[in-house]
């Protein structure tokens, strides 16, 4: 105990993403638990794109919270995060913490590429973020009185970013606790994108729809939007094999990391209500 203590004292952890919605979480509370943040996104230099800008980021810190953007399956993901991740060995830097995605099989390939960098790595696999809902593209839409999205009437297990974020503090204070385990975090119910989108409009007191959309035909509009046609077939994929009902269950990765219970989603929505987000 008194060494984590000591360690808390002395820790620089270098967040990745830092201004995103796991990243800004992730730095807050570490900073609540005493570490020193090197936030890493673009505005601060770093950039998963070019290598050459990660030595500077990563060096003399003691460990790191890893999000690739985009996506954690991506093919470049798998490249970017071994890359990285070797780069960080390399440097001292051993101690790697990851962002990846519960039941998403395109994202296993990273995982591996993280373990066989000789990383002392975590894997911490969250569920949808409630956050999705608020923060990022989905939002847009529901300010226009519309959620349209391939999720079927399939139930999700919403987790809040914030506990995402107070996990990989906890495990990167716990010594050598978390060291090479995959921790699986979800929110504490199940919800239809129909059910959570019905929360909002009660407590938004607005008419909100849902309409599901074949997967298929969300890539289209996605590449109607801008999004290049690979990109866009690599998300068909991912929701196509994430979005049939494999993530609808329960797991206690919150509860035993944290020892207590994850936030709930009516929890997210009453804040995110009272801060004014979803007002059209
Ligand atoms: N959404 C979900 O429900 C969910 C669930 C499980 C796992 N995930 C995984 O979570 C990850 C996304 O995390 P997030 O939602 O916290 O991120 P986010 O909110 O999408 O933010 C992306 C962050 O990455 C930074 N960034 C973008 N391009 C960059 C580049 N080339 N180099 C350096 N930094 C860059 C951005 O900052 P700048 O623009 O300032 O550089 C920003 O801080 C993905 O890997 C996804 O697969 C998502």
């Amino acid at each position: 105990m008194a060494d984590n203590a000591a360690n808390t004292q002395i820790m620089t952890v270098v967040v990745t993403g830092a201004s995103g919605r796991t990243g800004s979480r992730v730095a807050q509370a570490a900073r609540a638990a005493g570490l020193t943040v090197r936030a890493a996104s673009r505005a601060q230099g770093f950039d998963w794109e070019d290598p050459t800008t990660w030595a500077r980021t990563l060096r003399d810190a003691d460990a790191a919270y890893l999000m690739y953007p985009s996506d954690v399956g991506s093919p470049a993901a798998v490249e970017g995060i071994g890359a990285l991740a070797r780069e960080a060995v390399g440097l001292g830097v051993r101690r790697l913490v990851m962002l990846s995605a519960r039941g998403e099989e395109q994202a296993l390939a990273t995982e591996e590429a993280l373990k066989a960098s000789g990383a002392d790595w975590t894997v911490v696999r969250a569920t949808w973020f409630a956050q999705n809902f608020s923060e990022g593209p989905l939002v847009e839409g529901l300010s226009h009185g519309e959620l349209v999205f391939p999720a079927g009437e399939v139930k999700e297990p919403f987790v809040d970013v914030r506990d995402i974020a107070d996990v990989v503090v906890a495990v990167l204070t716990a010594g050598e606790r978390y060291v090479g385990r995959t921790v699986e975090l979800t929110g504490p119910r199940l919800l239809s994108f129909r059910e959570a989108v019905a929360e909002i409009s009660a407590a938004t007191g607005t008419k909100l729809t849902y309409t599901p959309v074949p997967a298929r035909a969300y890539g289209e509009t996605l590449t109607g939007f801008g999004v290049p046609p690979e990109e866009a077939e690599f998300l068909v994929e991912v929701f196509e094999g994430l979005l049939d009902g494999r993530n609808a269950h329960l797991t206690d990765g919150v509860r035993q990391v944290l020892g207590r219970e994850p936030r709930d989603f009516a929890d997210f929505v009453r804040e995110a209500a009272a801060a004014g987000t979803w007002k059209g």
